[in-house]
């Protein structure tokens, strides 16, 4: 099934300077990049992206992370685009992901682990909806 997914290079991914490495992963996948940004999101705008983890212990160092410095935003459209995307990104934890994941190659913790990618459709809806408007893409549900 054709879907659309949203990831996110997060700050230490745009320090580290792999903008275009995730991008490229992505596209040899077979995933089509239909929008794109670089946004800093305010400390408020990382706690409503994140709202459904706002009762986890780490949701504070989550939001300030991710509100540290500019993120690279995108939404991917492809033939099982959210499970693929979560493939190519490696499981939350480096230490535990899979060889050639983008998080076992770059990512240095648990937090800072370079990617974000929506966990289902429907999620990916709301995460899309809240980076990019209708004149960026059109019909984004
Ligand atoms: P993401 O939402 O960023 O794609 O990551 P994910 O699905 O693999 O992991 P999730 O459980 O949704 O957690 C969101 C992000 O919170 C940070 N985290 N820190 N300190 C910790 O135990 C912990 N657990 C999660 C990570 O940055 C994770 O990607
Ligand atoms: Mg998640």
């Amino acid at each position: 099934m054709t879907e659309r997914t949203l990831s996110i290079v997060k700050p230490d991914g745009v320090r580290k300077n792999l903008v275009g490495a995730v991008i490229g992963r992505f596209e040899k996948a077979g995933l089509r990049v239909v929008g794109l940004r670089m946004l800093s999101i305010t400390k408020k705008e990382a706690e409503g992206f994140y709202a459904v983890h706002r009762e986890r212990p780490f949701f504070q160092s989550l939001t300030s992370f991710m509100s540290s410095g500019p993120v690279a935003v995108m939404a991917l459209e492809g033939e099982g685009a959210v499970k693929k995307v979560r493939d190519i990104m490696g499981a939350t934890n480096p230490k535990d992901a899979a060889a050639g994941t983008i998080r076992k190659d770059f990512a240095d913790s648990i937090e800072s682990n370079i990617v974000h990618g929506s966990d289902a459709s429907d999620t990916a809806r709301f995460e899309i909806a809240y980076f990019f408007n209708s004149l960026e893409i059109k019909d984004r549900g």
